[in-house]
């Protein structure tokens, strides 16, 4: 495996590739990597000639400057599990490799909607940096496919519309939510909590699974309502948002006609850990 810091050295290296018609698959992260992370080397090493990953903490993305100064961090360990999974390149670039002319972003990207429901309302700014960081990492590597996370929805989402927007030639690859034996989705998150939050944290998926289970065509408040009341009761200090929302455009369904595809959404805070997951409800 092949480690660059710097951007116009990873361009260079990958040009010959490009030269020599090799598919590359990309898989963007921010480090502090589980088996979520693995399987999305894996996916894209099914059916690409070289990998490339990337460990950046993007500062545009976190709203909250704590959360950022928070954010686990595990380099050694990271480049160990990205060589034993067979990822053949890693970029690790500083800050202002990434953003030379600064953080400030110079582009407001047009995605739509998502921007301001769910994620976006909790966290203002959080989806144009990701669309920063992406756009610009995206042009640095210019892979063929793009390989993320279904974990973070409507990230994936977000990431789609941008790719629209631009008009990129990538192509998005999702990759199912890899979950704990006890159902917790994996997240680097999960590394600040402790064991008893960890378990705690069960009750997100659960709550998400019941909703699936009893979900009937009609009003869904009752359904919403029931997850919030077992997800405070399990100690979470907030629930930001509990959803049942159309799948492809995520506003929310407070009817349901039997037919629409759904899917369930959730963000709380357990011990001053923000945890989300979601859980597709038709397919
Ligand atoms: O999902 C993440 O880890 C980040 O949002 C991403 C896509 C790497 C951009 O910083």
């Amino acid at each position: 495996m092949i480690l660059f810091r710097r951007s116009a050295d990873i361009r260079a290296h990958l040009q010959q590739f490009d030269a020599e018609g090799k598919k590359t698959g990309f898989v963007p992260t921010m480090g502090a990597l589980h088996a979520g992370h693995i399987s999305l080397i894996e996916q894209s090493r099914a059916t690409n000639d070289i990998t490339v990953a990337s460990i950046f903490v993007n500062p545009t993305q976190f709203n909250d400057p704590k959360d950022y100064a928070a954010y686990p961090v595990t380099i050694p360990d990271d480049l160990l599990q990205l060589g034993n999974a067979g990822c053949d390149i890693v970029f690790l670039p500083e800050v202002n490799e990434i953003y030379p002319g600064g953080t400030a972003p110079s582009t407001r990207y047009a995605i739509g909607d998502m921007e301001y429901l769910l994620e976006g309302e909790y966290r203002p700014g959080h989806f144009q940096g990701v669309c920063q960081v992406v756009h610009r990492l995206l042009d640095i590597i210019q892979p063929d496919q793009l390989i993320m996370g279904r974990k973070d929805y409507q990230q994936c989402m977000v990431v789609a519309a941008l790719i629209h927007a631009l008009g990129l030639q990538v192509q998005l690859i999702t990759a199912p939510t890899r979950r704990e034996a006890s159902g917790l989705a994996m997240s680097s998150r999960n590394r600040r909590l402790s064991s008893a939050q960890k378990e705690a944290a069960t009750v997100l998926s659960k709550a998400l699974q019941q909703i699936r289970q009893q979900l009937q065509p009609g009003p869904t408040g009752l359904l919403i309502q029931q997850a919030v009341h077992a997800i405070r009761a399990a100690g979470f200090e907030s629930v930001d948002y509990v959803s049942i929302a159309d799948a492809h455009n995520l506003q929310p369904v407070a009817d349901w006609d039997g037919q629409q595809p759904l899917v369930a959404l959730v963000a709380a805070s357990i011990g001053g850990v923000r945890l989300i997951d979601n859980l597709p409800l038709s397919e």
